[in-house]
């Protein structure tokens, strides 16, 4: 199965990170697809936790990793992540597309600034500048990572670029920031000689990658309701989240994708805005919070939280042609009695078991739940870790059994908590 994309399935956080390090042992290289310093993505190794936004969670594991052409690089970060790594003893084997876009500091006064313009329709953002920076790239204003080994190429652009940028800030925003050009162009500069090495056509290489029958694992940032097109727009994020993402920001065809791998969380969260229809505002949904440490890896933000709602998985599995589940966090529900899961929707006296297009329909929407025995707080899981999947409780199989009768994909893996080595690999997934 050489060519794996690995993409969230829900609204992000579902522990993508996780899983691409635990499946990167059978790997040769990971590659990031979309995305930028908005995602976090947490790999917790012998009790180390190491959280990356820019670098594919492959890297622990001493394999190749690209950032591709789709993702939006911040420099302050990258730089950071990089150093951080060697500072631990890794020698990281990054390789950074020369079409992917550079984040400027400037993208983040206006993330912050949008954001304020857009009141109730804001999707509360990371304010990592993800969204001026996809305008820029759409609108052909955007600096690619190639144009920073140009002096000349990136002046003239960053000449422009900038201007326009201190118009639409004071013009527009009314805010009095000055950006200054020559800072701006030298720091891009000094980052440009910072990563000359590194650079290279990130399609060429994993393509040539899958030619030699290589593993390569496309990571992917986000999830599927966060997606430009698919997701529950405007209160989502700017890239293309879902597996078709993965051949737009690596450049490979589709006829590349063996096999895709949803991630989906035992429970949902939310970081941001918008409607959530099984969110629990209730002290049950305060002990998954905590249990679960649903707090934003990127913004340090209380995760809003809620029973599973298989309706946007399902549409998940539409969208990105999904192969096999991977369940995460399991563990998580232990102790709470009973559990809920959403099977469809209520809506102004109709049924909807897929996710509208029409977000205030969504937001009428309410959950019709199948209720299911919970298993007990006390269980050993890192018994159950090392005897595999029979050993799970019986009511954790059967949580288990309901979801792959409603969405009809089998699950591979159970992930039960945020070590590495607390993963349950299913032996035969039922078909
Ligand atoms: P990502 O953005 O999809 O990679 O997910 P995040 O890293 O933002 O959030 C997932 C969080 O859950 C991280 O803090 C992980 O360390 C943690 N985690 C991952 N899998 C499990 C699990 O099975 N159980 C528990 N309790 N925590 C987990
Ligand atoms: P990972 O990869 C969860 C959310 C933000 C906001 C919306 C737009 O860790 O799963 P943006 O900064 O992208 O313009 O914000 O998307 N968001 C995420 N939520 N996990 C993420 O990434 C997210 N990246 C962005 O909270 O609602
Ligand atoms: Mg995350």
């Amino acid at each position: 199965m050489p060519g794996i994309v690995i993409v969230g399935t829900q609204w992000g956080d579902e522990a993508k990170g996780k899983v691409t390090d635990f499946l990167a042992k059978d790997a040769d290289c990971v590659v990031r697809y979309n995305g930028g310093a908005n995602a976090g993505h947490t790999v917790v190794v012998d009790g180390k936790t190491y959280k990356f936004h820019l670098i594919p969670s492959g890297v622990l594991r001493g394999k190749k990793v690209y950032i591709g052409n789709g993702v939006v690089v911040d420099p302050d970060v990258l730089v950071d992540e990089l150093e951080n790594l060697k500072r631990e003893g890794f020698n990281p084997n990054l390789r950074i597309s020369d079409r992917a876009h550079v984040v400027f500091n400037f993208h983040k006064i206006e993330d912050g600034l949008q954001e304020r313009l857009k009141g109730n329709l804001r999707a509360g953002t990371t304010k990592r500048g993800i969204g001026p920076a996809y305008s820029d790239k759409t609108a052909r204003f955007g600096i690619r990572i190639a144009d920073l080994l140009n002096k000349e190429i990136l002046k003239s652009k960053l000449d422009l670029l900038v201007s326009f940028k201190q118009k639409v800030i004071c013009q527009v925003y009314g805010e009095n920031i000055r950006l200054d050009k020559n800072e701006i162009l030298e720091k891009a500069l000094q980052f440009g000689q910072y990563i000359s090495d590194l650079v290279c056509d990130v399609s060429a290489e994993i393509n040539d990658a899958l030619d030699r029958g290589e593993t390569v694992i496309f990571e992917g940032a986000q999830g599927t309701l966060l997606d430009i097109d698919h997701g529950l727009y405007p209160y989502g994020t700017s890239s293309s989240t879902i597996a078709g993402g993965a051949c737009i920001g690596v450049g490979v065809g589709p006829k590349r994708i063996d096999k895709v791998i949803g991630v989906m969380k035992a429970y949902i969260s939310r970081v941001g805005t918008g409607p959530v229809p099984t969110e629990l505002k209730d002290k049950v949904g305060d002990r998954i919070r905590e249990v679960g440490k649903e707090y934003g890896t990127t913004t340090g933000r209380p995760r809003r939280v809620g029973w599973l709602d298989l309706v946007p998985v399902k549409y998940s599995i539409r969208i990105n042609s999904i192969d096999e589940l991977i369940v995460t966090k399991l563990d998580v529900l232990s102790g709470i009695n009973p559990l809920k899961i959403c099977i469809k929707y209520k809506c102004e006296g109709r049924t909807f078991d897929t996710v509208p297009a029409d977000i205030r329909l969504f937001e009428k929407c309410e959950p019709v739940y199948e209720e299911i025995e919970g298993w007990p707080a006390n269980v050993d899981w890192r018994r159950i870790v090392k005897e595999g999947y029979d050993a799970l409780p019986k009511q954790a199989k059967e949580y288990l059994q309901i979801i792959e009768e409603h969405v009809k994909v089998p699950i591979s893996i159970i992930s039960v908590g945020p070590d590495r080595r607390e993963t349950i690999v299913r032996e035969k997934p039922q078909r």
